[in-house]
């Protein structure tokens, strides 16, 4: 597992894939292989062979560039395709020829310093490797040598080439507010497939990943190739799949070029996002696996740390919150079990509804006369942790702070600010505004024992004007992401032990450049259990269980069974956000239990692997298992919404148990082998919205 030099570039491998990459005659950097780690270093063609006619060009409607697969290409001479660079000179020559400058190689890294030829850019493509997870990671700085600005206009992280043909299928999410991440799945045809966001997050709407598979050989769950990819970014994205007319497939990934500038100016450096991608024979379920197990121990702040069941106030009091309000649910929630407590929005000042309020972030006298103190300390005596919902880019117009500063927006002088939500987005790209957040909320984290935080952000962009900029105005985009990635690893460095989750109105903001910040995401405003199976499906082909929280609340209450409710729930973070006083006895009760019952399990799920077993996407009887590292122990999860009876469930073939080893699985007589078990498969009698539980041990 390592970078290795060759004779003709680089071999990258890590534990089950090789990547290769080198110069052509030409002096271009070339892709060479990306799939399975082969024997011998000799069996890589490294770079991959390029007929030779296409060093030359080949008629007068090919160009050269356009008939090789380079890693990093600019736009320059006759290329048509997709480039990673597009600038601007100083002398208004937009076209970037790069050159081989030089190569460090240390560990599992590699960096390969190319020049333009002519003038004072140098490009530095970043190749890290995450051997134990399969996966490679990109990212390119860009500098300026010279005396003059030079204007970026498409920095792209990466490109990543497939093996040369055409016959591909791209699997991606799609959704909005309230139905995010619902699988789609498309041959990519000759031309781009584009996806992005240009909301200012990384938007419902789609995410930045991709898993490809081939069309005439597809993957399944289990096995089959596939090669995936993110982009560590929470701002505008762009991903292009592209197929060339000579049968070239490849996938661009970086920041949106789409009103994007970046002045670079003398001596300056910019450094894009990082893509990570990786291959697995092991199917669309292998490919999430290798980014959970990612995602848990090398990208979110707390590895490894149990996550607590939370109960969260939103659904049930909205914004008609009190200190005796919130500690009689809290008296509640903690009977049942939970253990961190969180108050959701409406506790500051003026927030009598969504009018008012946002950008005054202390506490509203009439609600909280004493602050609050008091309420933090009833929390922390009932033996919970307290938590706090916070949306600090966002001001209502009607605010102290706006009124102060209505300035501080992002907009256009000429222009109506349109409101969403009755809201206005602070220009976060301000360092001001930056400071301001940052003495705030440390005032607040400082004050009180809050060890969570919810960060909200409700709503998108809409004239992203910066009226002042210092720089070229449509840096925003990439400035404003960067403002909040300050503010947040700042707060995170003054108190480390807080736990922050990543919310824009349910899902708008996931993804791997944030949860280097948020332990937890809350992936959905949608809290009615069957809609909640399929986004939490679609969810987990990216991002692990231990990242998503999923509350029980009231949306489907006296319609579903509590228990069905909970089951959905507990494949991930379990919370509550129902309104524990309307609640029964026995309701209360019966979470109770079924808190407990997820207490014991909650190791598996927050810290297994997962195999989906059916999927809540495609079928109404669904299921999905997780088992730990060590194959000791698993737990499967089992639903029916509504099928018309009568009928004879599917087999549901569990997933990952030792061949060898015995296993029992609750409510299944007897002791068998893993093999046994994967291979006779379990059969389930549930009626329309019941769910089932089965712990899986070994012998
Ligand atoms: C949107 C979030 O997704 C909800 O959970 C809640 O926090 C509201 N905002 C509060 O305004």
């Amino acid at each position: 597992m390592s970078v290795r030099a060759t004779e003709h570039g680089w071999i990258l491998e890590t534990r089950a894939t090789a990547y290769t990459l080198g110069f052509d005659d030409a002096g271009r950097l070339i892709h060479g292989y990306w799939g399975a780690r082969l024997p011998y270093s000799a069996d890589y063609s490294v770079p991959a062979r390029t007929p030779g006619w296409a060093s030359a060009g080949w008629a007068s409607f090919n160009g050269s560039s356009h008939l090789i697969r380079a890693e990093y290409p600019g736009y320059a001479g006759p290329s048509y395709v997709e480039p990673c660079l597009k600038v601007m000179f100083a002398d208004g020559v937009r076209d970037v020829v790069l050159r081989q400058e030089g190569v460090e190689l240390e560990d599992e890294t590699l960096r390969i310093r190319l020049h333009d030829t002519v003038y004072p850019l140098a490009v530095t493509l970043h190749y890290r490797l995450h051997p134990d997870v399969d996966l490679i990671e990109r990212w390119t700085t860009l500098s300026n040598e010279g005396e003059q600005p030079i204007t970026l206009e498409r920095a792209f992280s990466a490109q990543w080439h497939l093996p040369h043909g055409t016959d591909y299928r791209l699997t991606h999410v799609n959704g909005r507010w309230l139905d995010e991440m619902h699988l789609v799945r498309e041959s990519l045809e000759p031309g781009s497939k584009v996806l992005e966001s240009r909301r200012l997050t990384t938007s419902h709407h789609h995410n930045p990943w991709f898993a490809i598979d081939r069309a005439g050989a597809p993957a399944n769950e289990d096995a089959g190739e596939v090669w995936f990819g993110v982009l560590a970014w929470s701002g505008n994205w762009k991903l292009v799949a592209e197929v060339t007319e000579f049968a070239s497939t490849r996938v661009s990934l970086g920041l949106n070029d789409w009103d994007f500038a970046w002045r670079l100016d003398a001596g300056q450096e910019f450094t894009t996002p990082s893509s990570f991608a990786g291959y697995t024979r092991e199917g669309f379920g292998g490919a999430s696996r290798l980014l959970h197990e990612f995602v848990r121990e090398s990208v979110v702040p707390h590895p490894g740390v149990t996550r607590k069941v939370l109960y969260n106030s939103w659904e049930a009091t909205t914004f008609d919150v009190s200190e005796q309000g919130q500690l009689e649910l809290a008296r509640h929630a903690a009977a049942m079990g939970v253990e961190l407590f969180v108050m959701d929005d409406g506790w500051f000042h003026s927030r009598a509804s969504d009018n008012a309020g946002l950008g005054d972030w202390w506490p509203d006298p009439e609600k909280f006369p004493r602050g609050l103190g008091p309420l933090v300390e009833g929390v922390n005596a009932l033996s919970m942790d307290f938590g706090l919902w916070i949306e600090p880019e966002m001001v209502n117009p009607d605010s102290d702070l706006y009124r102060a500063h209505p300035d501080w927006v992002i907009h256009f002088p000429t222009r109506e600010r349109t409101e969403m939500r009755n809201q206005l987005i602070l220009n976060v790209a301000r360092p001001e505004v930056q400071e301001y957040l940052i003495k705030l909320l440390d005032d607040l984290l400082t004050r009180h024992n809050i060890r969570f935080i919810k960060w909200d952000m409700n709503r998108n962009i809409s004239e992203p004007g910066w009226p002042d900029a210092p720089g070229d105005a449509r840096e925003l985009w990439v400035r404003y992401v960067q403002g909040v990635y300050h503010i947040w690893d700042t707060l995170r460095a003054r108190h480390p032990e807080v736990i922050w989750q990543s919310c824009s109105g349910g899902g708008g903001r996931v993804d791997f450049g944030i949860l280097r910040l948020a332990d937890q995401a809350w992936i959905s405003d949608n809290t009615s259990a069957p809609p909640r199976l399929a986004i939490q499906e679609g969810y987990s082909h990216i991002f692990p269980a231990s990242t998503m929280e999923a509350w029980v609340t009231d949306w489907d209450r006296g319609k579903l069974p509590l228990e069905f409710r909970f089951h959905v729930s507990m494949c991930g973070l379990l919370g509550v956000g129902g309104n524990l006083l309307h609640w029964s006895a026995e309701e209360r009760a019966q979470a109770a239990q079924l808190i407990a019952q997820y207490k014991e399990l909650r190791h598996i799920v927050q810290f297994g692997d997962l195999y989906r077993l059916r999927s809540p996407q495609e079928h109404a009887f669904s299921a999905l298992e997780y088992i730990t590292s060590d194959r000791s122990a698993g737990v499967i999860f089992a639903f029916r919404t509504h099928i018309p009876d009568p009928i004879i469930l599917p087999l549901l073939y569990p997933r990952g148990l030792e061949p060898q080893a015995r296993y029992i699985i609750e409510s299944f007589d007897g002791v068998y082998s893993g093999q046994a078990w994967m291979q006779t498969g379990l059969e389930l009698n549930l009626g329309n919205f019941e769910s089932k539980i089965l712990r899986i041990s070994r012998v």
